[in-house]
């Protein structure tokens, strides 16, 4: 376990006890209603990747922060995560390109650019973020933490019933 990952554990694990704390189970009111964040529970995450990807008290864990570093060298199990995710694996280089405007709006801004669905020159994010976030059963914090919620980073409009990926400026 390096560094950056035992920081995203005790985040993650902050924030699930925060979250449970915040909301009240409905199995103990005798109702069936299942907790899902903005239809019938508090979405604690509106913005989406911005707002859990935080500089807070466990560590600085922006997309920013973690962009600079993978201009130097993207951890192993990211990259090989990414080539999978990839129309064509060999353009993945294990480095990610300085990027100085991006952290106004994610990840609209990366998928407007590089990471569209179908990029042959990145991996796109329709695949890649459900691989870093879905895969690898308990291990995986977002699946340990988040019961690996799509809400956090799918909207629904209630009225409409149109989809939309959350996106912001980093905090
Ligand atoms: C509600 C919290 C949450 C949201 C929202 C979220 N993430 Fe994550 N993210 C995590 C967690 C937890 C992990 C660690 C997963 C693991 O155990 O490998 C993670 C891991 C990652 C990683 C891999 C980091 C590494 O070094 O392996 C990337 C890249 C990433 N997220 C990008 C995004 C982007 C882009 C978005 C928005 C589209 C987003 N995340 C939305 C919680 C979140
Ligand atoms: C960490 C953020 C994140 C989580 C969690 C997440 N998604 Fe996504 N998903 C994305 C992004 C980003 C896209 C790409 C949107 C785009 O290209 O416009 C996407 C795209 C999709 C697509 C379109 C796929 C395609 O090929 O066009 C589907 C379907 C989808 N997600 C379903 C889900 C489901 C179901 C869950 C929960 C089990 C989920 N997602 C969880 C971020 C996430």
């Amino acid at each position: 376990m390096g560094p950056m990952r035992r920081t995203v554990t005790l985040m993650f694990v902050a924030a699930l006890a925060a979250a449970v704390t915040g909301q009240t189970p409905a199995a103990s009111q005798g109702s069936a209603v299942r907790q899902i964040p903005g239809l019938t529970a508090k979405d604690l995450y509106p913005n989406g990747c911005v707002d859990c990807h935080v500089d807070g008290k466990h560590g600085n864990l922006r997309m920013s922060t973690l962009m600079a570093s993978w201009t130097t060298a993207v951890p192993a199990a990211l990259v090989e995560k990414a080539k999978a995710a990839s129309v064509t694996a060999s353009k993945v280089k294990g480095k990610h390109p300085p990027m100085a405007n991006v952290k106004t709006n994610i990840p609209q801004t990366c998928l407007a650019g590089c990471h569209k669905r179908g990029s042959a020159i990145a991996p796109p994010f329709a695949q890649l973020m459900h691989t870093v976030h879905l895969a690898g059963g308990a291990k995986n914090q977002y699946l340990a933490a988040f019961q690996g919620e799509c809400m956090h980073c799918h909207k629904l409009n209630q009225k409409t019933g149109a989809w939309k990926t959350a996106s912001g400026p980093e905090k």
